[in-house]
């Protein structure tokens, strides 16, 4: 697969659109439209849709028939980015994976809920205080894309009882999706399932030869400062390891794999088996939008 690689680099020179600085010390500027998601998700790897999309176009047959597979799909950026024909999303966040799948199913519907909620503090104060378990599905998706947002930075974060509990951040990631948006992101998921569970028994599950898999996991380094906050425990340095072990097995199927990690001594043994890009992102840490970082991310892939 590795004589893809080359053809990847001249592909990813025409489609950038960030500043991207490789390990090689190269300097990109590039400019593209990235559509987005409905979605806003602390961690989204968005300025990396350049570079990521990259690899899917080269690892994709000719036909635009290869299924994409993401096994810890968030607001799902780069799927939104590239629209693929055929896909899978997988993701632990019941909720999250709920408003994906009624936002496929009923646009309409979970459009006109979200419009009957208004983008102000004491709304959303409100919002977040309804009883999830009295609500309609469709008003329940509504909510979430209501609270994902108008929260402080994306994150998704509840406590010990399960409650959605991130303060209001104001109107920053701009309007909320009308009715267009909506259709148009459920039109992007008519053919793709969306499975609410754990990356490696899901992935490992349902990919197929030709599959390209995109793994973009919570940071679990111990450095805790760059860490994002998605619920207790979902993805520690233990679970580096089945990151690991899932890689050799999408490999040995014959499908083609993308994992985009912090640059840390933690992912080591997997840079070293199946060697790395490194690119430079602008990350924002947990608790204060002002302490925003420049950071290393590596790129692993067996293309
Ligand atoms: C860095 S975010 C992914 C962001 C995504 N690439 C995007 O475009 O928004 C990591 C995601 O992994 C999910 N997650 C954490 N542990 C998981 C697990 N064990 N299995 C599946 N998903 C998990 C979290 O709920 C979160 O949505």
């Amino acid at each position: 697969m590795r004589r893809a690689h080359s053809a990847r680099r001249q592909q990813h020179k025409g489609l950038h659109t960030n500043t991207v600085l490789l390990n090689r010390s190269v300097s990109m500027n590039i400019s593209y439209s990235c559509p987005m998601s409905f979605l806003r998700w602390a961690g989204s790897k968005r300025q990396l849709v350049p570079i990521l999309s990259s690899f899917w176009y080269a690892a994709s047959r000719d036909d635009g028939r290869s299924r994409y597979v993401e096994g810890f799909c968030g607001s799902a950026t780069l799927f939104f980015s590239i629209r693929p024909k055929r896909g899978l999303l997988v993701d632990c966040n019941a909720a999250l994976v709920e408003c994906i799948t009624r936002v496929k199913k009923a646009p309409r519907s979970v459009a006109k809920a979200l419009g009957q909620m208004a983008p102000s503090e004491a709304t959303f104060y409100d919002v977040r205080a309804a009883d999830t378990n009295q609500l309609d599905p469709d008003v329940r998706a509504a909510r979430f894309i209501y609270l994902n947002r108008l929260c402080f930075n994306g994150l998704y974060r509840t406590n010990s009882a399960g409650r959605f509990n991130v303060p209001y951040g104001g109107l920053k990631a701009g309007r909320l999706p009308d009715v267009r948006q909506l259709e148009n992101a459920s039109e992007a998921l008519q053919s793709t399932s969306v499975i609410c569970g754990d990356f490696q028994s899901a992935v490992k599950h349902h990919v197929e030869r030709g599959d390209f898999v995109y793994l973009d996991p919570p940071y679990a380094v111990r450095n805790r400062s760059l860490d994002f906050q998605y619920g207790p425990d979902v993805f520690g340095t233990k679970d580096i390891e089945r990151l690991a072990l899932l890689a050799s097995e999408i490999d040995a199927i014959g499908a083609t794999f993308v994992i985009s990690y912090v640059d840390c001594p933690e992912i080591s043994s997997l840079v070293e088996r199946w060697g790395c890009e490194r690119v430079q992102v602008r990350r924002t840490v947990a608790a204060a939008a002002s302490r925003r970082v420049s950071a290393s991310e590596v790129l692993i892939s067996n293309l």
